[in-house]
């Protein structure tokens, strides 16, 4: 199925009917997949409610279209090739046909126990290819999906199993990464001690570790299956029925599970796809990301399988064995599209470039990166190594939310400029607000960008709180779709991302509301009252900076404390969450009406000593002094 723009001009083109009548542009694209009946209306909208719907009255099977219709003209071609986390592992791959097999097996077994259309099945899986059979099998049944990043700690996973009311859990005895294993199966026995609607665990054996199995409740992934039909019918989905659930970090509150629906999400995920990474027949597309972050789930699963790619799953690490591990596998399967973050390459950039020069990248056509913006000398470096300066970097902006790629170059088509995300994709209508909301029309000036027309992946709500939802995207700026980003465009119009402009942090690519630290810090005994913000950090982007007030009648050694108040942040969150400064102090500084002032805080984070601006709303100023004095 192909859906790629050749040229700049048919982008142009594209782009400009997308926005003429972006009905009849995107009826067109969906034509092209496989319906079981015909939508009735094509769009449905008010972001004021806000109301998204695509496509709806359609029936259709996502699966249907990742799978059966390659069954005829492709079956034997590779969908995946599994690289193990140690090099010296054995590597498998899987091709259409058998992955049909062992989707259809798989989705047998969670009808088997009672697993129906609608239900929610939360997976807490390393990167397998179980682990993705499974998310295609929920889909094949019309069973929601939840995945949970298996690095989340058991209280984030029980949150998460909670809010979704999950039947079904999907883990395995561990996982390996780098020169750890992981034991997942304990944390999932802890997280359901707090979850009652669990009735069913499958545990996938990865690590040989014959974990605690609960009669009656546990089941062992391949025994479950193996007997199992090769053959399941798909589910009938109406377009706008529920796809998936995957939990992310916003400004205030614990992380909202943000809904995806069936028919827009297949569109958009398979046109971003083959027309940002420029996706052709015989290629090899890499995406390095997790299954438990949105890049996992749009490009490693559904985008590539829809347009009938082969693509990379990967078990490891970048560093391990060795800083070149990711090089290595690209020569060894010929990668011809890579996809990574900005982390990956400031990381790999530090251990030099013998590690990149022992490897044969010449098969690479287009690099991409994703989730933080990469700055200049990252950029350049990726440029000049990896793409030997000549793969365009596709610097992808887009966010759990948004579903698919929103603002990126298209292969070699576009041009290009570091550190610009690029120009929207066709169908994506983005505007700069001022503080009065105020569409920017004039070029490189900062502001709030917003989208004002529904693409088919946008989200449609939080799960179970539709008032969140519309709180948190809909009515900062009345009519808009808000990200939670500041921008500028420049004068060709290509736009670029400045970072969050709100209270979330981006760890490695990885999003933390300022929040849910400091609701995690709050747990501990020693802890009074917490602020948490983020400051620059060379490898991660943004490191988390935790200023803490503590109890002063216990005696305890400051190292303790500190050392007190991460483990529980690894406890209520995960490893990943972890600050990378604490700093104890008497007090935050506060307004008179006794709101913290972040901005005070954040400032000091960044290195800033003197220049603090107006503070005369303090309520006691001699606080900021004494944080100063022992900034960190
Ligand atoms: C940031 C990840 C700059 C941004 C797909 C966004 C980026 C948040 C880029 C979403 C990029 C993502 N340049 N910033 N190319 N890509 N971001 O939901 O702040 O994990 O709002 O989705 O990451 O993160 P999320």
């Amino acid at each position: 199925m192909d859906l790629r723009i050749k040229t700049f001009e048919e982008y142009e083109h594209a782009y400009n009917a997308s926005i003429a009548d972006p009905e009849a542009f995107w009826s067109s694209i969906a034509e092209k997949f496989v319906w079981y009946k015909k939508w009735d209306t094509v769009l449905d909208w008010n972001f004021e409610e806000p109301r998204v719907k695509w496509f709806e009255g359609g029936k259709l099977n996502i699966t249907e279209n990742m799978l059966d219709r390659y069954l005829v003209d492709q079956p034997d071609k590779i969908a995946f090739h599994w690289e193990p986390n140690d090099p010296e592992g054995t590597n498998q791959s899987i091709t259409y046909k058998e992955l049909y097999h062992e989707v259809c097996k798989t989705a047998n077994a969670l009808r088997s126990l009672g697993v129906k259309k609608g239900d929610r099945v939360c997976l807490y899986m390393p990167m397998r290819l179980e682990a993705i059979i499974s998310i295609i099998a929920c889909a094949r049944i019309g069973a929601v999906h939840s995945i949970v990043f298996a690095g989340f700690s058991s209280a984030a996973l029980s949150d998460r199993i909670n809010d979704a009311q999950a039947k079904v859990v999907l883990t395995s005895d561990g996982l390996n990464r780098g020169t750890k294993q992981v034991d997942l199966k304990s944390m999932v026995d802890e997280a359901l001690e707090s979850c009652d609607t669990v009735e069913s665990v499958i545990v996938l054996n990865c690590i040989d570790s014959s974990p605690n199995m609960v009669e009656g409740r546990d089941y062992d992934f391949n025994e479950l299956i193996q007997d199992m039909d090769n053959e399941c019918e798909p589910e009938p989905m109406d377009s706008e029925d529920l796809l998936f659930i995957l939990y992310t970090s916003g400004s205030t509150g614990k992380p909202k599970g943000v809904v995806h629906t069936c028919g827009g999400y297949m569109l958009f995920t398979a046109y971003s796809f083959q027309n940002v990474f420029q996706y052709q027949d015989d290629d090899v597309f890499w995406c390095t990301a997790d299954i438990g972050w949105i890049t996992g789930h749009s490009y490693i699963v559904y985008g590539p399988l829809l347009s009938g790619a082969t693509s990379i799953v990967f078990e490891g690490v970048p560093t391990y064995p060795d800083a070149g591990r990711f090089w290595q596998v690209c020569e060894k399967y010929k990668v011809n599209q890579f996809y990574t973050a900005p982390t990956a390459i400031r990381a790999l950039m530090g251990f030099g470039l013998d590690y990149v020069n022992k490897y044969d990248l010449s098969a690479l056509k287009v690099i991409g990166s994703v989730g933080e913006p990469i700055n200049e000398e990252a950029w350049r470096w990726y440029y000049d190594h990896i793409g030997k300066s000549k793969c365009p970097v596709v610097d992808t902006w887009w966010q759990t939310e948004t579903g698919g790629i929103m603002l990126s170059g298209l292969g070699n088509l576009s041009p290009m400029k570091a550190t610009y995300a690029g120009y929207p994709l066709p169908g994506i209508q983005p505007v700069l607000l001022n503080g009065e909301g105020e569409e920017i029309k004039e070029n490189n000036e900062e502001g709030y960008l917003c989208m004002k027309f529904p693409w088919p992946s946008i989200l449609r709500t939080s799960y179970g709180d539709h008032e969140r939802c519309k709180n948190t995207y809909f009515s900062n700026y009345e009519g808009y779709y808000f990200t939670g980003d500041g921008a500028k465009r420049d004068e060709n119009g290509m736009y670029r991302i400045i970072g969050r402009v709100d209270d979330v942090i981006n760890v490695s690519g990885h999003r933390f509301g300022t929040a849910e630290i400091e609701d995690a810090i709050n747990t501990n005994e020693f802890a009074i009252e917490s602020a948490v913000v983020g400051f620059p950090h060379d490898v991660k982007g943004q490191g988390i900076y935790a200023y803490v007030v503590v109890d002063n009648d216990l005696k305890n050694g400051t190292e303790e404390i500190i050392a007190s108040l991460s483990e529980s942040v690894i406890d209520g969150i995960g490893r990943i969450a972890r600050p990378d400064k604490i700093q104890i102090v008497s007090g935050l500084p506060k307004t008179r009406s006794g709101k913290i002032m972040r901005r005070i805080l954040r400032k000091i984070a960044e290195g800033e000593r003197t220049n603090f601006g107006d503070t005369s709303t303090l309520l006691d100023p001699s606080v900021v002094e004494q944080i100063i004095q022992n900034a960190l």
